[in-house]
């Protein structure tokens, strides 16, 4: 694998492969890799591209100074990472190098409506410096395929959106959530828990799970969510939003609809992390 700090030598390389009659398949992330992300990667190398994966902590999208800086940073543990799962080039640019003339100066990309509610509610801005910085991405490694996990179920709608207004000839291909064996969904996140949290945390989708069970049986939405938000508290969450979506929009689900591909979501605060998980499935019924 080959790491390049800059947009110029990145395009070099991924010309070579697009010359040897390589498609390209591309897996942005921030770093702190675990297997969620290279699960990401082991598609790509699935579906026969010359893999690109980026490692950038975007500034952009973080609407809390805090949480930026200590945003874990671990190019060379993640390095050996995405070498093992064979990844072919990583790019990996400073600040500078993708904002070089300040964030403030940055033209932006909004995706209206699909990025209002939910995460895109609790964290303002959020999704304008997701859908700006994957727009970047996007223009300097010219992928065929991107790659992005279901576990940010809301990002994958922002970014489907956004390719489809603004006619990126781009494939989303989003991937299913890898999960620890007691159900939490890997994050590097996680890593801000401490033992006694991390014990706690599954009860996050176990939550949704039950959300899940209670419409199977008809129990009317509200009651629903109103279980949820106390089972989260009970367990020493505090609950950002619990939602029941459909999945092609993202919109919220109103008793009396009836559903088809429907989408759980739930955010919620454990210690110092905000853990955000959900469960997409199909679930042909009224909702009550
Ligand atoms: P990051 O949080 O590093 O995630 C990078 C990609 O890995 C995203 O597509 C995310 O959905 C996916 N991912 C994370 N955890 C996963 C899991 N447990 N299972 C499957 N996929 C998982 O998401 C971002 O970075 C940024 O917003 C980014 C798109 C890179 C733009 O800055």
């Amino acid at each position: 694998m080959i790491t390049v700090h800059t947009i110029e030598e990145l395009r070099q390389h991924v010309r070579q492969a697009r010359e040897q009659g390589r498609r390209i398949g591309f897996v942005p992330t921030m770093g702190n890799l675990h297997d969620g992300h290279i699960r990401l990667v082991d598609h790509a190398k699935a579906d026969d591209c010359f893999t690109v994966a980026s490692i950038f902590v975007n500034p952009l999208q973080f609407n809390d100074a805090s949480d930026l800086e200590r945003y874990p940073r671990t190019l060379t543990a993640d390095q050996k990472r995405l070498e093992a799962a064979a990844t072919d080039l990583l790019f990996a640019p400073d600040v500078d190098e993708m904002y070089p003339h300040g964030q403030a100066q940055q033209s932006r990309v909004h995706v209206p409506g699909v990025s209002a509610g939910l995460c895109g509610g609790s964290r303002p801005g959020h999704f304008d410096g997701v859908a700006t910085v994957v727009t970047k991405l996007f223009n300097m490694v010219q992928p065929d395929r991107a790659y992005f996990g279901e576990k940010d179920f809301q990002q994958v709608a922002v970014i489907r959106k956004m390719v489809d207004d603004l006619n990126m000839p781009i494939t989303i291909v989003p991937v299913a959530t890898a999960r620890a064996d007691d159900g939490l969904a890997l994050s590097s996140r996680n890593g801000y828990l401490s033992p006694e949290e991390r014990a706690i945390a599954p009860g996050l989708y176990r939550t949704l799970q039950h959300v899940l069970s209670r419409l199977q049986a008809h129990t009317p939405l509200a009651q629903a969510l109103a279980e949820a938000n106390e089972q989260l508290q009970q367990l020493g969450f505090i609950p950002d939003y619990v939602a029941v979506c459909h999945a092609h929009n993202v919109q919220s689900v109103q008793s009396g609809d009836t559903v088809k591909d429907l989408v759980i979501l739930a955010a919620a605060h454990l210690g110092n992390a905000r853990l955000i998980d959900n469960i997409h499935v199909t679930l042909n019924q009224r909702i009550e």
